[in-house]
């Protein structure tokens, strides 16, 4: 696709110098302008014509829009991306794979010169990277990795670092007792990577007999509810016998305590959390959730933009600056960019979350 646009910008700057090549016997002739005393329009209109024809296309197709944090990435990426010149074309599937499939063959019968996907099966999406590649068009693996293929770049947070940020906080404040452990989406990446860093902290202590591992389950598709019915089981189960729980991210997080409450534990069982949705740090000040980790979507979504821009227009992954890391996928080092998570309780939700314009004071202290 790129090359077709390449061959096309070619011909346009051809059959403008043929244009004023044909103009030249009187020379202050605009070649298509009916207005003969102002050559500098003219030529103005011929490159404002080149720059729409060399205009990099994007394709951005979003797994889901279930948690808060998608609607930040998906405006900040449509927002920088246009910014810097580029067209946006945006899909959302709703965590629905074969609805992503199909949006994602839809993007690339539309001339794409880039294409980023948020999977919402890290296995699936692979035969879509080679789609892409067949189009010659670059692929962008945003925030969760697309396994066993030749992805081109990936963007993302230190996943692992957000597990083991979960799991210090939960063993420095809770060292002994009994752990409910619920993980994340099992067809998404990051949730292998949440748990391996939260269990690196649990795991030693459940080894040493300090910590009980009574429940441990993946939820799907990462669904609040369903994470609410899983922990009402684990609740009967084990008689209402909890001390500290690994909840994935917020939204899962939001079940779990509404489970909790309805035994009248909410705010007495430390309960973990990820995203820094509006909903959470609200139950962090009311002290019904613990704490969230803090990923700014935002700079994720930007520098993804800047990167995309770059590798439409030609660049290769080799010469991107901020490349800071390489991730395995199971089949190549995918180079990547990670930014750093940050842990929020109560002590830094001002600092963090509102002095960074993430939310508005009336959004966090505010009445509901
Ligand atoms: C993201 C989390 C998000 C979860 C559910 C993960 O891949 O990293 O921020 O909460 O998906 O959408």
């Amino acid at each position: 696709m790129r090359n077709l646009k390449k061959v096309l910008a070619l011909l346009t700057v051809l059959v403008m110098l043929v244009g004023i090549m044909a103009g030249c016997s009187s020379s202050n002739q605009p070649a298509s302008s009916g207005n003969t005393s102002d050559v500098s329009n003219g030529s103005n209109d011929s490159n404002s014509g080149n720059d729409s024809s060399s205009k990099v296309r994007i394709g951005l197709s979003l797994a889901t829009l279930q948690e808060e944090r998608w609607q930040r990435d998906r405006d900040a990426f449509k927002n920088k991306a246009e910014l810097l010149g580029a067209e946006v074309l945006i899909q959302s599937a709703n965590g629905d794979e074969n609805l992503q499939n199909s949006q994602i063959e839809n993007l690339l019968s539309q001339n794409l010169d880039l294409l980023v996907i948020i999977p919402q099966n890290a296995d699936s999406a692979a035969a879509m990277v080679d789609e892409a590649h067949k189009a010659d068009v670059k692929v962008i693996s945003y925030d969760r990795m697309i396994m066993n293929t030749d992805v081109d770049l990936y963007i993302s947070f230190d996943n692992e670092k957000v597990g083991e940020l979960q799991g210090k906080f939960l063993t420095d404040l809770v060292p002994e007792g009994i752990y409910y452990i619920f993980s994340g989406s099992p067809t998404d990446n990051n949730a292998k990577y949440f748990k391996a860093g939260a269990m690196k902290y649990i795991q030693p202590l459940a080894d040493k007999g300090d910590i009980t591992i009574a429940y441990d389950q993946a939820i799907e598709g990462w669904k609040p509810d369903q994470a609410m019915k899983l922990m009402e089981n684990a609740l009967t189960a084990n008689s209402n016998k909890v001390d500290a729980v690994l909840a994935p991210n917020d939204g899962t997080a939001g079940g779990i305590i509404q489970a909790l409450a309805a035994q009248g534990l909410a705010g007495k069982v430390p309960v973990t959390g990820q995203d820094a949705d509006l909903a959470a740090v609200k139950r962090i000040i009311e002290g019904t959730q613990s704490m969230t980790v803090f990923k700014d979507a935002r700079k994720e979504a930007e520098k993804a933009a800047e990167l995309a821009v770059q590798m439409a227009q030609g660049k290769e992954v080799s010469e991107l600056a901020d490349v800071n890391s390489k991730v395995n996928n199971g089949k190549i080092d995918v180079p990547s960019v990670l930014l750093a998570p940050i842990t929020i309780t109560k002590d830094n939700i001002d600092k963090e979350l509102i002095e960074s314009g993430w939310f508005t004071k009336e959004q966090v202290y505010g009445s509901n």
